[in-house]
């Protein structure tokens, strides 16, 4: 997947202009960037739920424009990054809509959707609450109810907005365990916006850097991309980056705060 001198606009405003990135097939994308960057903009191109104002956006060889909307459906699910259930849905119900792409006119539910569904909730955890109303659960809760009605799509190509929100940690953990199988067992292509910069460089194969602007800054492999000197010049954070003891890969220590000379009258603790 790539997407080629992208014009990207809301009415008004210009989130980017000549933007081009390239999604390795298979890969494990991560994209990282400051709030409003346009990261989320992006995704929605890449699915084709924005329509640029210039430029193009090619899934498989071909420019997504060409694919019928059913087909785009079937090769690629987006998870956006705050989405609204039908008011009363229940959990079972919302996650087996991900199977609406590869229904046909007349088709009858199969037994095929029904695994799909079931094997989509129990990757993420959530069987247990599939008789429950999407709108009782707590936000963990509903952003993995989410995630599993786009991996009941069973698309080659997910692009997954902050999939890790709301989650606690070793629910984020499992979840990009999960991606991280998918990606490595199955050969899907992930695309993910995370704004945790160590996950980030622990899953990626390919690591988007976005600045504000809509500008790529950097892109390749973390332990090429990721240095002192661009987090500082993305994010304005001054940082040192050690090796992750767990995994070698690149890990963003921010730099302490200094400190503000005790208040008159406070005992200084000295170790
Ligand atoms: N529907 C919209 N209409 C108008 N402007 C929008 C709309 N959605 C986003 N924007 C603006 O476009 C810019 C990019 O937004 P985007 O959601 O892509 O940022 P982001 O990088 O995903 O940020 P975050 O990390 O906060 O999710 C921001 O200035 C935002 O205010
Ligand atoms: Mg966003």
């Amino acid at each position: 997947m790539r997407a080629q001198g992208l014009t990207l606009c809301y009415e008004q405003r210009t989130v980017a202009t000549d933007l081009g990135v390239v999604i390795p097939d298979h890969s494990f994308t991560v994209i990282i960037g400051p709030n409003a960057c346009g990261k989320s903009t992006l995704l929605k191109a890449l699915a084709r739920m924005l329509k640029p104002k210039a430029g193009e956006v090619y899934l498989d060889g071909a420019p997504i424009g060409s694919y019928r909307s059913r087909e785009v459906a079937r090769r690629l699910g987006l998870l956006p990054q705050s989405s609204t259930a039908p008011g009363g849905i229940t959990v079972g119900d919302l996650v087996a809509r991900g199977r609406y792409p590869h229904q046909r006119m007349l088709r009858q539910w199969s037994a095929r959707d029904e695994d799909a569904v079931a094997e989509a909730m129990r990757q993420t955890g959530v069987l247990e609450l599939a008789d429950r109303p999407v709108d009782d659960l707590s936000g963990g809760q509903r952003q993995r109810v989410w995630l599993s009605m786009v991996l009941a799509q069973e698309t080659s190509v997910l692009l997954l907005d902050e999939p890790t929100t709301y989650l606690d940690i070793a629910h984020q953990v499992e979840v990009l365990n999960l991606c991280a199988d998918l990606h490595e067992r199955k050969g899907h292509t992930i695309v993910a916006v995370l704004h945790d910069l160590n996950q980030a460089c622990r899953y990626a194969s390919h690591l988007v850097v976005m600045k504000p602007g809509g500008v790529i800054a950097a892109e390749g492999h973390p332990s090429s991309v990721m240095t002192a000197e661009l987090v500082e010049d993305v994010f304005g954070l001054p940082c040192r980056i050690i090796e992750d003891p767990e995994t070698g890969t690149p890990l963003m220590v921010p730099t302490a705060r200094t400190r503000h000379h005790p208040a008159p009258g406070t005992v200084a603790h000295t170790p």
